[in-house]
């Protein structure tokens, strides 16, 4: 898995946010009419699935949801026919799904750009919209410090790629056998060096959320582990985001998680719901992101297209 650069980091913030002003303004802005997105989901899906689908409908596109369970591939047909395939329908795709493999073999059949959506190694577009709300709240990124507690996930491992190309510091308190993935550590304390961010994995919880800017959790269970669960309730259960552990962040940190949330397991109520928590930003947010994602990939393409 390859990280983005840096610099196109960079200019999906801006043209996120410029997206946003157009939206809260209601201006009209179609520079995908025409086009076809499709949503291929194994998992099911709230914000990304709506998100992604409303966002292309207000830049001019259609878009199309594909249950996995509702398609030839459920009764076996390859990746790579269906890729091809949907490629001369489509001109562009969401995939959600459980092994990052996968969403890797799509990108390598399709002809057409394919964006992950979630697997269980990473959730780019979560983290990408993550950053544009951290840079509202907090007026910049490089030199934040983000401090994730519980269980070192897709989610997680988004954030740490996201935190090294951009030089924040994030720390990350989990516990044994719940650590993100030692590639995306490996590679991202690698890129760390060229953009001034640090990557911190700690035990002690109290320990990384000093003097912490940003205060971050998700879900004990994710989507495939449910089978876990009792483990994972147990284990995961000293790394709760509380009251306690916000204490000794910064007074004006802010709490942020993806949703969907369990109150009373990773995050207190009084966290989620409180003056500090900036959660339906953080979800609205995903519509700006994913519409600049978009144009970036698609628009261009188009714009490529219709030079030849
Ligand atoms: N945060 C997020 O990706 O939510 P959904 O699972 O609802 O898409
Ligand atoms: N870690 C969670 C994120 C959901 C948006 C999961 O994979 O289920």
């Amino acid at each position: 898995m390859a990280a983005l650069p840096a610099a196109r980091v960079t200019r999906l913030l801006a043209l996120a946010a410029r997206l946003k002003t157009l939206r809260r303004r209601r201006a009209l802005h179609q520079p995908l009419r025409g086009m076809t997105l499709g949503l291929l989901f194994e998992k099911p899906s709230t914000r990304t699935r709506v998100s992604f689908e409303a966002g292309m409908s207000q830049l001019g596109g259609q878009s199309l949801f594909l249950s996995a369970a509702d398609i030839q591939l459920c009764r076996g047909e390859s990746v790579a026919d269906t890729a091809r395939v949907l490629s001369r329908y489509l001109d562009g795709l969401v995939i959600r799904t459980y092994d990052h493999t996968i969403v890797e073999e799509w990108a390598r059949e399709a002809t057409i750009p394919v964006i992950n959506g979630l697997t269980d190694l990473c959730h780019p577009c979560q983290a990408l919209a993550d950053l544009l709300t951290i840079k509202e709240r907090k007026g910049r990124l490089r030199g934040i410090k983000l401090t994730y507690v519980g269980d070192g996930n897709n989610v997680a491992n988004s954030l740490i790629e996201a935190a090294a190309q951009t030089g924040m510091a994030i720390s990350l308190a989990c516990p044994s056998g719940y650590e993100p993935d030692p590639r995306i550590v490996r590679e991202a304390h690698a890129a760390a060096a060229g953009t001034g961010a640090s990557i911190e994995l700690v035990r002690d919880p109290l320990l990384a959320v000093k003097e912490a800017d940003v205060l971050y959790t998700d879900v004990w269970i994710s989507m495939g582990q449910e089978r876990e669960q009792n483990r994972r309730l147990k284990e995961l259960a000293p790394y709760q985001l509380n009251e306690r552990l916000a204490k000794e962040a910064k007074p004006d940190a802010i709490v942020m998680h993806c949703l969907p949330a369990h109150r009373g397991q990773e995050i207190t109520a009084g966290l989620l719901d409180g003056p500090q928590s900036v959660v339906l930003d953080q979800a609205e947010n995903r519509l700006h992101m994913q519409k600049a994602i978009l144009v970036e990939l698609l628009a261009r393409r188009g714009a490529m297209d219709s030079r030849h």
